[in-house]
């Protein structure tokens, strides 16, 4: 979880930054990079430690421009660059064409890594601006050769007067202080001082100065936008446009899945992932065992698919408070992964410590929680990091995992020699789409709500999927329990025939989650049977399906392959949540649920 975060202002700005900044520590933020300076030069400074670190290292130099990003994790060094001592550049997200930009930049003489989008996005702001010398109208150009997710700010070593700031659609409010203006992709960090704010839509860019925001939209075209009034400053007001944590979580994920792209990389070794010592303490590893609880366990049952099909290696998962009494056999050379958000759950870190007493050779903690007790257990740590998540019902956190995992088995698969070529390729492709197709399952979220408001008057529902859908689909039942109050079952498509089919009428909803893929057909057939029964059908899929009487189509984007778990796993926690609003519920505290288990129950 990272925040982009700027100011400018008349005169200096480091006490407005401080007094802002301080608030901020609240939020227990690590890292930090800032961009500072002007005709004497630009100044990058990283810091690790809470927020208050970057007084120390900005100094008291006055500056009346400071450009920075703030991480739960360690400092964004990736998120920072300046090219050619002129134009700097501060951003969050990710893009979708690196490597052709890279190819293109280099053969314009520039250092280019397609693994460090800051870099492309910097070298190409100072080509257009070598030409153009305006740099609001250089950054409007470079953005129409940017294809991805991303929210930038800019600044001109020359021009100290001005911040440029520009996104794709990672929000970017600018907000009025008394001295000038500040600007962020969230409300939290602009509510100490802020009097009002502009929005910024994707493709603008806009051009801060300390008298005046002025906004040219995606044609080049000058644009007015009314500053909005900031509503009571409130805890609340922290949600922004969000009536609840879990709806602004869930809209957090395509910004978060793009943040953690660009910096695990998108196909990154086992060394980038767990050092070298992890890479060595993987490279005899035959065999997988996975403990989890709950959402975690369903991240787990996921990540088998892609620990068996992409690295080829034997994965049993099992259910922590069950594992940890089980009498039971590890095979040799076992890693075991203990998979929680928290990393506190007390059977998870049971279950963990009984694999490794079971005989497992190496053990891998992946968790949202650098330093929690499931962390300090493992031997190995992959940490998620994607900010506290203040709603009860996990949803980014989920997401996390499974991004983390998918990796994870990329970077075992390359090791084990399973990935090369055209295969590395294409894994890289898909990833880098992602997180603009998690941006499309929200821009479903009207039709989801039309949905919502039939299924809320369900008491019953099922979740069908196939393959490695089918975990998504019993999360989906986990979400519809959790926060709608729903009895909501998730089912493998070809298991409803041995049984759950009894159950079937036309009171009983089912929802499905259909990738046009080479099982489609199968789950279509399994599909055929519900409606035979008078079971109204509520499906997510790629294909151009028709909608017809008691059966409802929302049209979910591109097919990613192994990657569609991520996608529809997003669309039903949309899904759930809408329902949990129809009816009323408590949606960030729902009854008789806790955050995290940290001991036995
Ligand atoms: C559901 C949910 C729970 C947790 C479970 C394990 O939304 O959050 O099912 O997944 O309690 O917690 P962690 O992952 O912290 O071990």
């Amino acid at each position: 979880m990272s925040h982009l975060i700027g100011l400018i202002s008349a005169s200096n700005t480091l006490p407005t930054l401080y007094h802002q900044i301080e608030q901020l520590d609240a939020f227990g933020f690590r890292g930090v990079v800032a961009l500072h300076g002007g005709q004497d030069g630009l100044s990058e400074t990283s810091v690790a430690g809470l927020p208050a670190g970057i007084v120390d290292a900005i100094g008291d130099t006055p500056t009346n421009r400071v450009l920075l990003r703030l991480d739960w994790g360690d400092p964004a060094q990736h998120a920072m660059r300046v090219c050619r001592d002129l134009i700097g550049v501060v951003m969050r997200g990710s893009l979708q064409n690196s490597t052709s930009l890279a190819n293109r930049l280099q053969s314009l003489g520039y250092t280019a890594d397609a693994k460090n989008p800051t870099e492309l996005i910097s070298a190409l702001i100072h080509w257009y601006h070598r030409t153009q010398r305006d740099l609001t109208r250089a950054t409007q150009s470079a953005v129409q050769e940017l294809v991805g997710l991303f929210a930038i700010s800019v600044i001109e070593r020359d021009n100290p007067g001005e911040i440029v700031v520009a996104t794709s659609g990672i929000p970017i409010l600018i907000a009025s202080h008394q001295n000038g203006f500040a600007f962020s992709d969230q409300l939290s960090p602009l509510l100490p001082f802020a009097r009002d704010l502009i929005r910024l839509i994707p493709g603008e860019v806009a051009s801060i100065t300390p008298t005046q925001v002025q906004i040219i939209d995606a044609s080049g075209s000058p644009t007015r936008r009314n500053p909005e009034p900031i509503s009571p400053r409130n805890e609340r007001a922290a949600l922004d446009r969000f009536g609840h944590f879990m709806g602004k979580e869930i809209h957090e994920q395509p910004a978060l899945l793009a943040d953690t792209l660009t910096r695990n990389g998108l196909t990154p070794s086992l060394a980038e992932l767990l050092g070298d010592e992890g890479a060595r303490l993987l490279a005899n590893i035959d065999a997988v065992v996975i403990v989890a609880s709950g959402s975690s366990y369903h991240a787990a049952l996921t990540a088998r698919y892609w620990l068996e099909g992409v690295a080829g290696l034997p994965t049993s998962v099992e259910l922590a408070s069950e594992y940890r009494y089980l009498d039971g056999v590890v095979p040799n050379n076992t890693l075991a992964i203990g998979v929680s958000q928290s990393g506190e759950t007390a059977d998870t870190l049971a279950a963990l410590r009984h694999a490794e007493y079971l005989g497992a050779s190496v053990t891998l903690g992946v968790s949202n929680v650098r330093d929690s007790k499931l962390m300090q257990l493992a031997k190995l740590q992959l940490a998620n990091e994607v900010g506290p998540e203040i709603a009860v019902t996990s949803t980014k956190t989920f997401t996390a995992q499974l991004l983390s995992m998918y990796q994870l088995s990329l970077g075992l698969a390359q090791q084990r020699g399973r990935l090369t070529g055209a295969a590395l390729e294409e894994a890289t492709r898909l990833l880098s789409l992602l997180p603009r197709a998690a941006l499309g399952v929200l821009a479903l979220e009207p039709v989801l709500d039309q949905w919502a408001q039939r299924l809320a008057r369900s008491t019953h529902l099922f979740c069908v999927g196939r393959h490695s859908n089918y975990p998504i689909a019993r999360e989906g039942a986990l979400k519809m329990q959790e926060v709608a109050y729903l009895h909501a079952e998730g089912h493998p498509g070809g298991e409803l025939k041995h049984g759950p089919l009894a159950l079937v009428d036309a009171d009983l909803p089912v929802v499905a989650c259909l990738p046009w893929n080479p099982l489609a057909e199968k789950l279509l057939a399994n599909l055929q049977e519900v409606r035979a029964r008078h079971g109204e059908l509520f499906v997510l899929s790629d294909a151009g399906l028709a909608a017809a009487d008691r059966l409802n189509v929302a049209r979910m984007p591109e097919d990613l392959r192994e990657l569609n778990p991520i996608l529809y796993a997003i669309a039903l926690q949309l899904l759930a949540y809408r329902i949990a609003v129809c009816k009323g519920n408590e949606i960030d505290a729902p009854r008789h649920l806790a955050k995290a288990f940290a001991t036995e129950q």
